[in-house]
């Protein structure tokens, strides 16, 4: 058997080898279009055989069902990428070591690893695999042909889709982690550890691309061209998730909401929440700052406010046909984060503003973070504020591993475009 030393000498060597041929290697970035799902508010992209991957911005690894248990190679124990596999822990789940005994050959050891479900929070163990996944490759403004590469990707058992979009097959990590989808895509290609998200609001679709940019519009604008200043990523416990530090604080309509802690906010992002989630010292006053600026501006007139509908997670309700509609969204107070580095990020109606399916309501889309709520990758303390689906859509964000820093171009219908711009047409 394996001692614990052994591994990591063979990790360490292993790492030098793979640093060495780490860096630009002079391939295309991936392009693959991005689908919200309308049931269940999660992102999707189409990158096994075509079937889709559910987003997962706080996912260090990928995993699918791997066809029902059909047989398929298992890495063994000692192999990197098991200890890659096993760097980040799910919640809840007991650790049980790098694999076990193959009933075949005792003397070899099959990986193991658990993947998890963000949105059930169950958790399982499924053999580590190699799986082949494809995108095309791209020069920011079309498609350019498909390219299929090998992942490395835990199988899980069916019942681990539950809570999954109907057809999707498993889940794209696409956290800080070296066996997630973009660190995968950069070694494969040979590009940058750093993709591109830009989500579709409501019905529109969206794109990412790995390896970075540029990403332009159909109509020849680049969208890159209007990302801001990096804003440096900040690690949360042990969470391989993205977080940034407002330190600079919580501002709704330019007024600083003031706060009980001196402390910087630590503020993550989600692509498997569909709101803002906000931790309670941070939710009573915020809420009370938008609710007070609501009637401050005579943005609604009197009696705009309706009860909210029974069930949901929202606080403050508006009847929507009392609000006016602009290019951003409904026109109600801007929520803004004065992050570190200098950003700012701006959240609008168009991003703030949750429309109840059925009626003429449209809630503010920050709900309070529960006590117990499924716990995330890290546990410890919650950060202050979890930017949801409906925070990010419409808005380029960069996440760049290898600088460890994000940048976003804010929300970009204001000037005219979509994220459903991208031109998805492969040249003749
Ligand atoms: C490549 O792009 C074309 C055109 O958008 C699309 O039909 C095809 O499914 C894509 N291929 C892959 C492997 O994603
Ligand atoms: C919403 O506002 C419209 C227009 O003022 C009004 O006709 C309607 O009755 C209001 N609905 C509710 C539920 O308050
Ligand atoms: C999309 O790209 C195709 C292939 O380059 C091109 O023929 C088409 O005109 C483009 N569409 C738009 C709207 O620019």
């Amino acid at each position: 058997m394996w001692q614990p030393k052994d591994l990591l000498l063979i990790a360490v060597s292993l790492c030098i080898l793979a640093c060495t041929v780490a860096g630009d290697g002079g391939g295309r970035p991936l392009v693959t279009a991005v689908t919200r799902d309308a049931a269940t508010s999660l992102y999707t992209i189409p990158v096994m055989s075509g079937s889709p991957l559910v987003l997962d911005l706080s996912g260090p690894i990928v995993w699918s069902t791997c066809d029902g248990g059909a047989s398929h190679d298992t890495l063994e124990c000692n192999d990197i990428d098991c200890m890659r596999a096993h760097r980040f822990h799910p919640p809840n789940c007991p650790h049980t070591g790098y694999g076990m005994p193959d009933a075949d050959n005792p003397y070899r050891c099959k990986c193991t690893a658990h993947p998890h479900n963000p949105v059930s929070g169950d958790t399982a163990s499924g053999d580590m695999t190699r799986v082949a996944l494809s995108a095309n490759a791209t020069d920011g403004r079309n498609p350019l042909g498909p390219v299929s590469f090998t992942a490395v990707a835990s199988c899980a058992p069916d019942s681990l889709l539950a809570g999954l979009p109907a057809g999707a097959v498993g889940v794209a990590g696409l956290a800080r982690s070296g066996l997630a989808f973009p660190a995968q895509a950069a070694r494969t290609q040979g590009v940058a550890n750093s993709f591109a998200l830009c989500l579709g609001s409501r019905g529109r679709g969206g794109v990412a691309i790995f390896g970075g940019g540029p990403l332009f519009a159909a109509n020849g604008r680049s969208i890159t061209d209007m990302l801001g200043g990096d804003t440096p990523l900040r690690k949360h416990g042990d969470s391989p998730g993205y977080y940034v530090s407002a330190s600079r604080g919580v501002f709704v309509d330019g007024a600083q909401v003031p706060l009980d802690t001196y402390a910087p906010l630590t503020i993550g992002f989600s692509t498997t929440t569909p709101y803002a989630q906000v931790r309670h010292d941070v939710y009573r006053p915020l809420i009370d700052a938008f609710d007070r600026a609501m009637e401050r501006e005579g943005a609604i007139t009197a009696g705009a406010r309706v009860p909210s509908p029974a069930g949901s997670p929202f606080e403050l309700c508006y009847n929507s046909s009392r609000l006016s509609l602009t290019r951003f969204g409904y026109f109600v107070p801007t929520v803004g984060f004065g992050l570190e580095g200098g950003s700012g990020w701006a959240v609008q109606g168009i991003n703030s503003m949750a429309l109840v399916i059925g009626r003429p309501t449209a809630c503010f889309g920050f709900v309070e973070m529960k006590e117990g709520d499924k716990a995330g990758y890290g546990g410890g303390a919650a950060p202050a504020v979890v930017l949801g689906g409906l925070q990010m859509e419409e808005n380029l964000v960069v996440f760049n591993e290898e600088k460890q820093t994000m940048a976003f171009t804010g929300q970009i219908n204001g000037r005219g475009l979509f994220c459903s711009n991208f031109n998805f047409t492969v040249p003749a």
